[in-house]
């Protein structure tokens, strides 16, 4: 029994530890303030990000953060109650910031704050964090965590940067990027390897229509794909056909991903046509090919 367990461990072992030893798994937090909200619409709102994947959403409206696509699903990752009075509490500092800027500025009406700030982790390792904000789309304030200081990218932003370092401190800040933020993540990670970690290989399909009667478009589409990275290219007799256009998808509702490229072809080419695609749900690449005879 030994041997045969140490053998399999051996072949395994090495696979699957550097696949998910060099994997980075991060922590990112969107908000958005908005001075003058729509009737009914909330005025702060926040959303929490495993990798690409949304995992919860709170908004000043319902005063809840709530759990997300597969994360609905899981139990005791987080006290949503808890973590609804953290974001209330931060909202009121976000729009009360929004506030003191517009007062910066002198502008009155419809402004807006967005906020993003997140962690990363490489090898369970340390692996970098940033926080950052945006006035009016136009960037405005930034965290170095070298020096530890917040770093104005516009001359209002000097008031900000005095407030929130003589109000609060910027070690406490520096620390919960590096420290607390990371140690979040792994927790979090213990619910979330699955939705993360997952490899759902793309379906492949071409499609061909001609155009102006003497250029024929073939579409090759990959679906229903995770995670994001994937690699495709058109052959004809093995060379490479440069591609028309190309294009990707966002993250569908179920999670998935979906990219596509364009060739264009004499329309009395008969083909054959090769579509290639590489992700790393597969052995190996893909290949799905066009000929006129279909
Ligand atoms: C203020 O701007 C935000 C963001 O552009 C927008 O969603 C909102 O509807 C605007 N408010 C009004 C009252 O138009
Ligand atoms: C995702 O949704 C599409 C349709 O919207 C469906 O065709 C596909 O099978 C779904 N993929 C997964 C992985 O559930």
């Amino acid at each position: 029994m030994v041997p045969v367990l140490l053998s399999l461990l051996l072949v395994v072992g090495p696979a699957v530890a550097q696949d998910t030893q060099n994997r980075p798994y991060s922590l990112t937090y969107h908000s958005n303030g908005v001075s003058k909200p729509k009737e009914g619409f909330p005025s702060f709102q926040a959303t929490g990000y495993l990798n690409d994947q949304a995992f919860f959403h709170y908004d000043s409206e319902t005063e809840k953060a709530e759990p997300l696509g597969p994360w609905k699903q899981v139990e005791g990752m987080e006290d949503w109650e808890e973590l609804s009075k953290f974001q209330k509490a931060r909202g009121d500092f976000f729009l009360k910031n929004l506030k003191d800027i517009m007062g910066y500025y002198k502008d009155t009406g419809n402004h807006t704050f967005k906020g993003t700030f997140g962690c990363e982790i490489r090898n369970d390792n340390y692996g970098g964090a940033f926080w950052k904000y945006a006035y009016d789309g136009q960037d405005y304030i930034k965290f170095n965590t070298e020096i530890p200081a917040w770093i104005p990218l516009q001359p209002e932003a000097v008031n900000t940067k005095v407030k929130w370092e003589t109000e609060g401190s910027v070690q406490a800040s520096k620390n919960y990027l590096e420290k607390e933020c990371p140690d979040m993540l792994r927790s979090y990670l213990q619910y979330s390897r699955p939705f993360l970690d997952r490899q759902d290989p793309p379906s492949v399909s071409i499609t061909s229509h001609v155009t102006l009667g003497l250029i024929r478009t073939l579409k090759c589409v990959a679906d229903n794909f995770y995670p994001k990275p994937i690699s495709m290219y058109w052959t004809q007799a093995d060379s490479v056909v440069v591609a028309e256009t190309w294009g990707e998808g966002p993250l569908s509702e179920n999670g998935t991903y979906q990219s596509w490229e364009v060739v264009k072809i004499p329309s009395l080419s008969r083909g054959p046509y090769s579509c290639h695609v590489q992700h790393s749900s597969l052995a190996q690449p893909l290949t799905v090919t066009w000929n006129k005879s279909q």
